[in-house]
């Protein structure tokens, strides 16, 4: 019974389905770390907008790499070559190496002026993403044909953390993340919008609604990508 209430306030409040197990996660941690009763603090959470940082954490998957479909990457070189200002969103961009990834291929093509926006329900990984330092174990799928870039634009350097790969300045000027909903997120205009694999954390009908919303913050000609592999029919939004 709990389970599916957590379920229908998740989803009310975030919009993202969750499965019976990460709704039990929730029940356990609200019944060991929770001062109140679960009832009181489910009761508490459907009368108010928001959910806790904590349930946001819990309820996604961060799984990210750098230069991650690897073929999209080659495809921004084509498609924005001889550009000058460029204007990108990741949005569901976890620990930050997507948004990386594409600064390091925009500073390879001498574009002179381009920003990249990333933004995250989750804030454990929004504050990742802003320090740009990722364990050297994180770096291990970088595809091949991509890691010379990371040893051109970071460098290995070992602190209190083990060694760490950090992200250079010059490409970390660029990016700017701030935690945010894909649902209810301030809308602006890109010339590019990032939405990789998240998507399939929503129902039909809200993807609809995020397809409606991302094509909105298109600048005329701009371009959306979808993580390769998913399923979407573009035409119902
Ligand atoms: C599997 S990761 C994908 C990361 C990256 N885009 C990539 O393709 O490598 C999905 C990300 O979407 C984020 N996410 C899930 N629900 C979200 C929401 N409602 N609004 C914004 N971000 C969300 C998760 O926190 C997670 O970091």
């Amino acid at each position: 019974m709990s389970n599916q209430a957590i379920k229908k306030i998740v989803l009310s409040k975030l919009g993202n389905a969750i499965s019976d197990e990460k709704a039990e996660r929730i029940i356990t941690k609200i019944q060991i770390h929770e001062a109140s009763e679960l009832s009181i603090v489910l009761k508490t959470w459907e009368n108010q907008f928001d959910l806790p940082d904590w349930v946001k954490s819990e309820v996604t998957i961060n799984e990210t790499f750098f230069f991650r479909h690897p073929e999209q990457y080659s495809d921004l070189k084509k498609k924005w070559v001889g550009k000058d200002d460029i204007s990108v969103l990741c949005v569901g961009v976890s620990s930050g190496e997507e948004a990386y990834s594409i600064a390091m291929i925009f500073e390879e093509m001498a574009i002179k002026n381009y920003k990249i926006n990333g933004i995250d329900l989750d804030p454990n990984v929004v504050a990742k993403a802003r320090q740009g330092r990722y364990p050297l174990h994180q770096l291990e799928r970088t595809p091949e044909q991509f890691k010379s870039l990371l040893t051109k634009y970071g460098e290995t350097k070992t602190g209190i953390d083990g060694a760490c790969y950090w992200v250079n300045k010059k490409i970390m000027d660029k990016v700017e993340f701030n935690q945010a909903n894909i649902l209810t997120f301030f809308l602006r205009r890109y010339d590019l919008v990032f939405v990789r694999n998240i998507l399939i954390y929503f129902c039909e009908e809200d993807k609809a609604r995020i397809l409606k919303r991302l094509k909105l913050s298109l600048k005329p000609d701009g371009s959306l990508v979808f993580g390769s592999g998913e399923l979407l029919d573009v035409n119902a939004a």
